[in-house]
């Protein structure tokens, strides 16, 4: 078996997605679900439930009163807050840890996917498209391969740091020149064990390059802007942080110029305090 073999053989053996997120997540879907379903669906799980009270009570939502129940918590926060705080939870506890090969210290990598999350939303409100629950997602996992490239990258990392400065080529080509596969694609992969839809997995893909998606590219686009405005913004970029192409094409396809890219930088910049009381959560 090849090495790209034995890595995406891998992903198989990964613990599987939470199936109450993912019921969480159908009810919500679905517009005659009540928050009693919600509640009832979530409430035996106790993590979740801390979790949820904590972002609730947290020093963003600057609440005189404490929230003390759940079906409390699901009213004030909404169903689109209920999500990010479900899948945060579920990230963490992937993403938490340092990623060296990445250059990315524990807790960083998290950040950054909270982060390029939120920045989803920021943006799909200013391009006037719908908010999708699907996009969050992508956007807080679409980093996910590096979790498991790590050790590889790191054990390579004098050959791909070489390649970089030699031949000027990314730090994501040069993963893949050195390993046979990226860490995008192999995002792509864990996401397909996962059986999300085929519009995440476009998206996570191809967020390093969206030019070379030929299907879902309002998804690719953006992720690939959240990703990037994150990295901007400071806030996880580790060593592949120049792995970018496309930003004039994608700017283009929306309009948007550098006073957008200060905004948005400048609303996560508001939201930082929601960032930091959902990447407690874990
Ligand atoms: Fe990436
Ligand atoms: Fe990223």
């Amino acid at each position: 078996m090849s090495f790209v073999e034995t890595i995406i053989e891998t992903c198989s053996q990964l613990p599987p997605f939470p199936a109450v997120i993912n019921r969480a997540l159908n009810l919500m879907n679905d517009p005659n679900s009540s928050v009693q379903e919600i509640v009832e669906t979530i409430q035996y799980d106790q993590a979740i439930t801390a979790n949820v009270l904590r972002v609730c009570n947290s020093a963003y939502f600057g609440l005189r009163q404490s929230v003390g129940s759940l079906q409390e918590a699901v009213i004030f926060l909404g169903f689109s807050q209920l999500i990010e705080i479900l899948l945060s939870g579920v990230s963490g506890s992937m993403m938490g840890k340092a990623v060296s090969g990445y250059d990315l210290e524990a807790g960083e990598l998290w950040k950054h996917s909270v982060s390029s999350a939120l920045l989803s939303q920021i943006i799909s409100r200013r391009i006037k498209r719908e908010q999708n629950p699907m996009l969050f997602t992508a956007a807080l996992i679409h980093d996910i391969g590096k979790v498991l490239l790590n050790a590889y990258v790191k054990e390579q990392s004098e050959t791909i740091k070489d390649l970089v400065k030699t031949k000027g080529v990314s730090f994501l080509q040069a993963e893949k020149d050195v390993l046979g596969i990226d860490h995008a694609e192999l995002s792509a992969h864990i996401i397909e064990q996962w059986n999300f839809p085929q519009k995440i997995i476009q998206a996570i893909r191809y967020h390093h390059t969206p030019l070379l998606a030929t299907s879902d590219q309002e998804a690719v686009y953006q992720i690939y802007l959240s990703d990037l405005i994150a990295i901007l913004t400071g806030i996880g970029g580790g060593v592949d942080g120049l792995s970018y192409s496309g930003f004039e094409q994608v700017m283009h396809h929306y309009k948007l110029n550098e006073k957008d890219i200060e905004r948005f930088m400048a609303q996560l910049g508001d939201q930082i305090q929601k960032v930091e009381a959902m990447i407690q959560v874990q």
